[in-house]
């Protein structure tokens, strides 16, 4: 939700070894799309191990607000009763996706080829990144759209009365553009047609598949060529949410950093577009290993466990970069860490997330005491023995910048203070207690 209540910062300092079992929570990719389509379909999904944070439970409101029954049975444990390709109703009142990116541009996919109108809002952070990346092709299928300046919300959109099916070529590598128009392909009729250029997360064409539309993904010299046909009926289904390789990579490289540490992390998704960090880890010299690979919910998942390590910088392939989007900033911080230079570029997206992330990891850096260089699209991090610390970290109602630099603080001379530490709850709420149960030092500042 937007409200967003006072800040709070929170202290991370120097700990002994972490050790245990760390159960991060499921993946928040999959948690929206698993709402979204179980309110596309016709009869009632079950989910289990939804991520309930706060950008998640935006997107259930916004599926009850849409026409579809959303209902919470324990934890993790829900149904959603959907009401079918081109069944949603239109709301009686505004949609708030509070912080989430995500969320905002997914539905608006999914309502663009239904004939209703719908107006979007989002946090003081949602309102200020760009939708004309989703309203643009949106237009194609004939919606139209009415933002603030740049397509910013608030913003209203009229689903198209006649849909016409979409080929589009990606102009960015973004999941949630390529996921907008899949969904807004949904209602058109014939085929829909998503060009990438490079692989991002296919958890929507994954699961697309897994609700019986018909989706084929062709590599082609001309980029991954994705084929939507139109107007399928989609059945609802059993989707167990694997736990989130992005939530994930927190305790990992808190473990890594902090000396003598040894944590396990059961169940993590290792969807090669998704796992980008993990292989840069173990390039790094990480001891990580993954046991027990499976497949669990159609997405491929492993058991995580390291041990900490003396980890060397390495100069990131920017080909990477989709795979690991979201895990640059945890990255940057445990490359502070790390001996010598680690260079990651091919990064300008990085600028549009829940903040500026590479401006906001280069300046909480530098408040450490780190020595970094920026450009428009790479980060440049310095590696030291020891990270100084003494430092308050803006975070910009960014919950990845916030937990990022808890996680530094865990090894800095002196400690790491977060501006504010609410934000965190968008993705990974049992943060705090989970790093406590493994042995870090964090407190909230205002007890
Ligand atoms: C997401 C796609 C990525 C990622 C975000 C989740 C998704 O965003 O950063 O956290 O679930 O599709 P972009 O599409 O902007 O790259």
């Amino acid at each position: 939700m937007s409200g967003h209540g006072p800040a709070m910062p929170m202290t991370s300092r120097k700990s002994g070894p972490l050790s245990g079992t760390a159960e991060v929570p499921g993946d928040k990719s999959i948690s929206h799309r698993a709402l979204i389509l179980g309110a596309l379909s016709v009869g009632e999904t079950e989910i289990t191990g939804l991520l309930e944070g706060q950008d998640v439970l935006d997107t259930a409101r916004a599926m009850r607000a849409f026409g579809a029954r959303v209902t919470q049975h324990g934890p993790g444990s829900w149904t959603v009763t959907g009401v079918g390709v081109g069944g949603f109703a239109e709301p009686d009142s505004v949609i708030d996706c509070g912080n989430s990116g995500t969320g905002v541009r997914l539905i608006m996919g999914a309502m663009a080829t239904t004939d209703i109108t719908a107006t979007f809002t989002g946090d003081a952070s949602l309102n200020k990144r760009p939708m004309g990346r989703v309203t643009d092709p949106l237009a194609l299928f004939g919606a139209q759209s009415f933002g603030r300046r740049g397509g910013r919300l608030p913003l209203t959109l009229i689903g198209a009365a006649e849909p016409v099916p979409v080929e589009y070529r990606l102009p960015m590598p973004s999941a949630q553009v390529k996921s907008a128009v899949l969904l807004a392909g949904l209602n058109a009729p014939g085929q829909t047609v998503v060009i990438e250029d490079e692989p991002t997360r296919d958890h929507t064409e994954r699961m697309l598949r897994g609700f019986g539309a018909e989706i084929t993904t062709e590599e082609t010299e001309a980029g991954r060529v994705i084929t939507l046909t139109g107007q399928p009926e989609l059945r609802a289904q059993r989707v167990a949410v694997p736990r989130d390789p992005s939530s994930a990579a927190f305790p990992v490289c808190a473990a890594l950093m902090v000396p003598g540490s040894e944590v396990f992390v059961p169940g993590v998704s290792q969807n090669p577009t998704r796992n980008g960090l993990y292989l840069t880890l173990q390039e790094m010299g990480a001891d990580l290993v993954l046991e027990n690979p499976r497949e669990e919910g159609g997405e491929p998942v492993a058991d995580l466990r390291l041990r900490a390590s003396r980890l060397k910088g390495i100069e990131v392939p920017a080909e990477r970069a989709a795979s690991m989007i979201d895990e640059y900033p945890v990255l940057a911080a445990l490359a502070a860490t790390a001996s010598g230079v680690t260079v990651m570029r091919g990064i300008k997206e990085l600028r549009v997330k829940e903040s500026d992330r590479i401006d906001a990891m280069a300046r909480g850096l530098e408040a450490c005491g780190v020595r970094v260089e920026e450009t428009e699209d790479s980060l440049t991090v310095h590696g030291m023995d020891v990270v100084p610390g003494r430092a308050t970290v803006q975070t910009h109602l960014d919950h990845r910048i916030a937990m990022s630099f808890l996680c530094l603080g865990l090894v800095s001379a002196a400690p790491i203070t977060v501006d504010d530490a609410t934000p965190i709850a968008t993705s990974f709420p049992a943060f705090e207690g989970l790093m406590a149960g493994l042995g870090a030092q964090i407190t909230r500042d205002n007890r």
